[in-house]
C-alpha cells in the first residue's frame, strides 16, 4: 500500500461525502509476502479517525525469533492485529489469534444482551465474555488447541522451525539465481520465494501445472507486476531440506532446456 495512494482515496472520500473507517495494512502480503509501510499509514489514519488494522497472517509468527520481531514493525499506533497459529505454527486449521488496543470499540459496536444471556456476572461484565467481539454467538474453543500445541511442543520448536524454513527459503534462493533460466521476482524475507521463467509467461503456466500435475509437489501461482510468478512456499512443520531439494530438482528437470 502506498501511503500517498491512500491520502488521496481518503481525500476523495469525504469531498465525495464519504466517512473512510477502516484500513487494513498487511504484514506479509499473501501474493508476494510485502510488508506495508504501517508507522506512515498510522499516521495517516490517525489525522483522519480511521481504525488501523495489521494483517499479519502468515508473518507475525516469524516474531517468535527474536531476530525476526521486525515483522512487527510500526504497530505502536495501530487499532488491531492478527496472526494465524494455523498458517505458520502447526496448529490445526483454523485459529487466528486477534489483539486489539481498546476492545471498547468492539463491544460497543457488537455486545448484546438479551434476557436469556443475563447474568450477575455477564451485567458486571466482570469476565471477558469473546461474544462480545464477534457477530456470532456460538464459537469454538480454538485457544484451547493453541495451548496444547505449546504445552506439547514448547515454544522453541516452532521458532526452530520458523528459522529452518526461512534458512531453506534463503539457500533456494541463492541456488535459483545461480541458474540462468529463472529469475526471482519479489524481496523474499522470510519463507515465500517467487520465482519464474525468463520470457513470457506462458512457459512459467505451464512449468507449474506440469509440476502439480506429477504429484510431487503443490506450487500456487501468482501475477506481479503483470508477470505469472510460482510460488514457492516454505511453511508446514515437517518439511526438511531434502522436501525443499526434490522440489527444486522437479522444476529444473521440467524447465529442460528453456
Ligand atoms: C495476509 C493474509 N491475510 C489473510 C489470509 C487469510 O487468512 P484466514 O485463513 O484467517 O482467512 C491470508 C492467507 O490465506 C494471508 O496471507
Amino acid at each position: 500500500m502506498r501511503p500517498d495512494a491512500l491520502l488521496r482515496a481518503v481525500e476523495d472520500d469525504v469531498a465525495a461525502g464519504l466517512t473512510p473507517f477502516f484500513v487494513c495494512s498487511t504484514h506479509g502480503t499473501t501474493s508476494s509476502m510485502a510488508f506495508d509501510p504501517t508507522s506512515e499509514i498510522s499516521r495517516l489514519c490517525a489525522d483522519h479517525g480511521i481504525w488501523l488494522h495489521v494483517d499479519a497472517a502468515m508473518s507475525g509468527i516469524a516474531a517468535l525469533a527474536p531476530e525476526l520481531r521486525w515483522v512487527n514493525e510500526g504497530l505502536e499506533h495501530v487499532d488491531s492485529y492478527c496472526t494465524n497459529p494455523h498458517k505458520w505454527m502447526g496448529v490445526n486449521f483454523d485459529c487466528d489469534l486477534y489483539w486489539t488496543a481498546d476492545r471498547a470499540a468492539l463491544l460497543g459496536a457488537l455486545s448484546i444482551l438479551p434476557e436469556y444471556l443475563r447474568s450477575a456476572a455477564a451485567v458486571a461484565t466482570a469476565a471477558f465474555d469473546y461474544r462480545d467481539w464477534q457477530i456470532p454467538l456460538g464459537r469454538r474453543f480454538r485457544a484451547l488447541k493453541l495451548w496444547f500445541t505449546i504445552r506439547l511442543d514448547g515454544v522453541d520448536q516452532f521458532t526452530a522451525m520458523i528459522r529452518r524454513h526461512v534458512d531453506m527459503t534463503q539457500h533456494l534462493a541463492a541456488t535459483v539465481e545461480s541458474d540462468r533460466r529463472f529469475e526471482i521476482i519479489a524481496p523474499h524475507p522470510l519463507n515465500l520465494l517467487c520465482l519464474r521463467l525468463r520470457g513470457d509467461d506462458a512457459a512459467t503456466e505451464s512449468l507449474i501445472e506440469r509440476a502439480n500435475a506429477s504429484g510431487e509437489a503443490l506450487f500456487t501461482r501468482t501475477v506481479l507486476d503483470g508477470c505469472t510468478a510460482l510460488r514457492f512456499s516454505i511453511g508446514t512443520r515437517t518439511t526438511e531440506q531434502h522436501h525443499v531439494d526434490a522440489a527444486w530438482q522437479l522444476l529444473t528437470r521440467l524447465a529442460g532446456e528453456h
